[in-house]
């Protein structure tokens, strides 16, 4: 049985569908004072429940109605809970970066198992490892074969697949292996305490011709992403995509990267708010195979 809280992105009736499942939406509202109000009139006893939210924009908000949703299905008698988190808030502060930082990223998985999730099916979150911190089946689902398809259709060949850090490497690895081109990483420095960001960048690369695919897993402000693209530009790139996982795109963050020289941003469909000028990529095929398969492995 699907469950499609506020936030679902529509993905609930793509997942009943799918799956061949009774699908439920949580009746909402917010109360004057901004607080959440949900209800579930419907019965759920002995069901597997899947839980659909994702946690962009308004990350608190989200989270919390997810959290009072996983314990109100669990105290009425749900056989299991699956939650279904396209976005997964908090998870970049993946470790205690300057000493005594809360790790978020932790204390939220640790949170949704103590909850009672059972399985959790994220899309490519920030550092996959953090998902040893959830306590039961974690799904992470990879973008390369949506940005892969893509790709095909835009008609490039071959492109070479940058990542900017070396936490990226696996996207770009993955990616560049599916186009049968090759990739790079680059070096990427962050401030921990103002958080300002520096690229080492390769003096002496000649890209005159080629194209090139820029790939990472969020573009918040933007600014890792158009440091990126107007060093690829610089040094004769043709013609360079973005391609990013979540597109949160804080203040004019789009407006930087186009106007350092990007031609064109994809963002999968992950997160509420959609913005002009970025062209978004549908997940809901990924989430249905991710859930069939895992499903017929149990
Ligand atoms: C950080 O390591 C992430 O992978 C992204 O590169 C980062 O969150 C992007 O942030 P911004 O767009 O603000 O540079």
């Amino acid at each position: 049985m699907v469950v499609s809280l506020p936030a679902s992105l529509g993905l609930g009736d793509k997942i009943s569908d799918g799956l061949n499942a009774r699908h439920e939406r949580v009746e909402y509202k917010v109360f004057p004072d901004g607080e959440s109000y949900m209800r579930m009139d419907f019965d759920v006893k002995g069901e597997d429940v899947i839980l659909v939210q994702t946690t962009y924009p308004d990350q608190n908000r989200r989270l919390l109605e997810l959290f009072m949703a996983i314990r109100t299905l669990i105290k009425r008698g749900v056989h299991t809970v699956s939650a279904v988190i396209p976005y997964l808030a908090y998870a970049r502060q993946d470790r205690e970066f300057l000493k005594g930082e809360v790790v978020s990223g932790e204390e939220v998985l640790e949170l949704l198992s103590l909850a009672g999730v059972r399985r959790l099916y994220v899309i490519d979150v920030h550092k996959p490892e953090i998902l040893s911190k959830f306590h039961g089946v974690s799904i992470n689902i990879l973008p390369s074969r949506i940005f892969a398809r893509e790709v095909e259709s835009i008609g490039l060949t071959k492109p070479l697949v940058v990542a900017p850090d070396a936490g990226a490497e696996h996207r770009a690895k993955s990616l560049a292996g599916l186009l049968g081109s090759s990739h790079m990483v680059f070096r990427k420095f962050r401030d921990r305490y103002t958080g300002m960001i520096r690229h080492e960048l390769p003096a002496a690369l000649r890209l005159e011709g080629e194209d090139v695919i820029v790939v990472d897993d969020i573009i918040s402000t933007g600014g890792t992403v158009s440091e990126i693209v107007q060093y690829l530009r610089a040094r004769g790139a043709s013609r360079v995509y973005v391609m990013a996982s979540h597109g949160i795109f804080v203040g004019d963050a789009v407006r930087r990267i186009l106007q350092a020289g990007a031609d064109s941003i994809y963002v999968l469909k992950t997160v509420e708010r959609l913005v002009e000028g970025v062209t978004y990529l549908d997940v809901g095929d990924e989430v249905v195979e991710a859930l069939r398969s895992s499903m017929l492995r149990d």
